[in-house]
């Protein structure tokens, strides 16, 4: 059996023995990004750096990177999919022949050394060209020649790879497949097919390109990239021949636990694997979400909503296995030890994730209960209706609209099956088909949201976010004189128009606060400071005083910002060169972001 953990070694090994350099994951949360709501790939914190900033480690670096995708959430409960899973990720900053990464990336999955797999159970997918690239026949001979010969040549639908909304740094890529042995669905099948033959587990982007802003053509990087991602737990599940990423590691171990609790077994039926499968996935990433150092609960908004819509999810699941959702922290608890020692942000905030998962959970049946009062409501409008329609010598059948079970659903948390349910013992019946209309537009809706994501954030590395990004150094510095050094950046998100700014504090600033603030910021732009970067190790950085997080072990150098002695930060830049350059700052708002949270928006003009 292989672990997670001897996957990530070998990943490591492998790496340094070629040469790369480690560098340390991100938060789930990205920082200063306004664009994605979680960290999608492990590309995604690094997009200043292939965007052509240097990286403090040099130009072959490798990492583990904790991801949250949540364009898939309705696959998860199937074999491979998942909300959270961890990326193998390695780069070349800076242009490097793809043959050379082809044949690294053989080397990894077929060498003994390595993952040994046989080569036969490989195939591979290039890009079949389009008008912006050509077809990838560099690629596709690098693979034969290492021996593979099922090179399947792909669109850019399947084959193009780039952040949500297609915006930012993209490029042709080539996936790596394991064959599981499925029969084929077909006689066309491909790794294009989603029927569970074909099961991508690496891929390497080729970023050789750039698209600026929504709809624009991609233009050539003066600086290409090579950019991998490796899926631990599905690499895993091959490498134990098992069919599904449920099936070792700590997911299994949760699958367990929850079998041990609940009325329903795991295998009673498509619909119980389903249940069992959601929970785990769901349950860890709201571990991760709600362990992060930036300090996210639940809510209507934002990640919090991410994560209600996990918890709450996970409730109805429970709820279909007749799991007692007590026992979620439990199952918080297996992966608190299975990822506190990585992630030490989860072992520190071990208590405050089971408190808000309870508190979810109670929520949420609050919410549950005043959806039976709405329910109740409906029947009532329904019965009305009929008795007017009666009187009119008219008919009308016993169906709540799909549209009504719809609001059930979105307003309060209803699973459409406990509307059927509720709806068969009053004598009626739901439209379903109007409400899986209703859910797709509104499927369709969030999808829009989520790709029209990226537009500004990391890529956007204009001068005035950057400005504003000094802005922010300032003032966090400002707000820590005022209110003492245990106030920190809880959240950071920067358009060239504003900087939105969360920070732990326990009242409402006064007028007289802001204005403090505000003369403090403006008195360091007056100063006209030099914005002096240096690179140093983890260690001296936190010996010289920087203000940072220091929760990742791994990750030798970092960048250091100073402000002259206004302000000294860990960080990625970039950044203002002088204060003199942001002019004048002003605050345009401060209010409560969540419980304990402050945010601040801040404008230079
Ligand atoms: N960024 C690429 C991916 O996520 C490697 O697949």
């Amino acid at each position: 059996m292989t672990t997670d953990r001897q996957l990530k070694n070998l990943w490591f090994k492998f790496f340094e023995a070629h040469g790369f350099k480690r560098v340390a994951g991100y938060s789930i949360i990205p920082e200063n990004d306004p664009t994605v709501l979680f960290t999608t790939a492990g590309m995604h914190p690094l997009v200043p750096y292939l965007l052509g900033e240097a990286h403090p480690a040099g130009n072959k670096i490798f990492d583990v990177q904790r991801c949250i995708r949540t364009g898939d959430i309705d696959e998860v409960g199937d074999n491979s999919h998942l909300t959270f899973f961890e990326m193998l990720g390695n780069w070349f900053l800076g242009s490097c022949p793809k043959e050379e990464m082809i044949k690294l990336s053989y080397e990894f999955l077929t060498s003994k050394e390595y993952l040994g797999l046989p080569k036969e159970r490989l195939s591979v997918s290039v890009f079949a060209g389009n008008e912006t690239a050509p077809r990838d026949d560099v690629a596709a001979k690098a693979w034969h020649d290492c021996g593979i010969d099922k090179v399947y040549f792909l669109p850019a639908k399947n084959n193009w790879w780039a952040l949500g909304g297609g915006v930012g740094p993209c490029g042709p890529d080539t996936e790596m497949f394991y064959d599981t042995g499925k029969p084929a669905c077909s006689e066309t099948c491909s790794p294009a097919c989603d029927c569970g033959k074909y099961l991508e587990i690496w891929n390497d982007v080729f970023m050789q390109y750039f698209v600026a802003a929504a709809g624009q053509k991609a233009e050539k990087l003066a600086r290409p990239n090579i950019d991998t991602g490796m899926g631990l737990e599905r690499t895993v599940a091959v490498l134990n021949g098992q069919k599904s990423v449920y099936d070792s590691g700590c997911l299994k171990r949760v699958i367990d636990f929850i079998s041990s609790k609940a009325t329903t077994s795991y295998e009673a039926s498509a619909s119980s694997i389903r249940s069992y499968r959601i929970i785990t996935d769901h349950l860890r990433s709201a571990t991760f979400v709600l362990g992060d150092e930036r300090g996210v609960v639940p809510s209507n908004v934002g990640q919090g909503y991410v994560l209600r819509r996990f918890i709450r999810r996970s409730v109805n699941c429970a709820r279909n296995i007749g799991l007692d959702c007590k026992y979620f922290a439990d199952i918080a608890n297996i992966y608190i030890e299975e990822y506190g020692q990585d992630y030490e942000d989860i072992k520190a905030n071990a208590q405050k994730i089971k408190d808000e998962l309870q508190k979810e959970v109670e929520k949420f049946s609050k919410a549950i209960e005043e959806g039976h009062r709405e329910f109740q409501k409906v029947i009532k409008g329904i019965e009305k209706h009929k008795e007017f329609a009666a009187a009119k010598g008219e008919m009308v059948e016993n169906i709540i609209s799909g549209k009504a079970a719809f609001r059930l659903y979105d307003t309060f948390g209803f699973p459409v099956e406990l509307t059927e349910e509720l709806a068969k013992e009053a004598g009626y019946s739901v439209d379903k088909q109007g409400f899986d209309e209703m859910f797709k537009l509104h499927q369709e809706k969030s999808r829009q949201a989520s790709a029209g994501m990226f537009k500004g954030g990391l890529a956007d590395t204009s001068k005035q976010s950057a400005r504003l990004h000094t802005a922010t150094h300032i003032m966090l510095a400002g707000l820590q004189k005022m209110f003492g050094k245990d106030v920190v950046q809880k959240g950071s998100n920067i358009t060239p128009e504003r900087l939105r700014f969360d920070f732990n504090l326990d009242h409402k600033m006064t007028a007289e606060e802001i204005k403090t603030l505000e003369e403090f910021v403006n008195d360091a732009i007056k100063q006209a400071i030099d914005v002096k970067c240096e690179v140093m190790t983890l260690d001296d950085a936190r010996n010289s005083g920087a203000h940072g997080t220091f929760s990742n072990k791994y990750g030798d150098e970092v960048k250091v910002y100073t402000i002259g002695n206004v302000s000294k930060e860990i960080c990625g830049g970039p950044h203002a060169e002088n204060t003199s350059e942001l002019h004048h700052f002003k605050i345009v708002k401060e209010e409560a972001s969540s419980s304990g949270i402050r945010r601040i928006k801040a404008i230079i003009d």
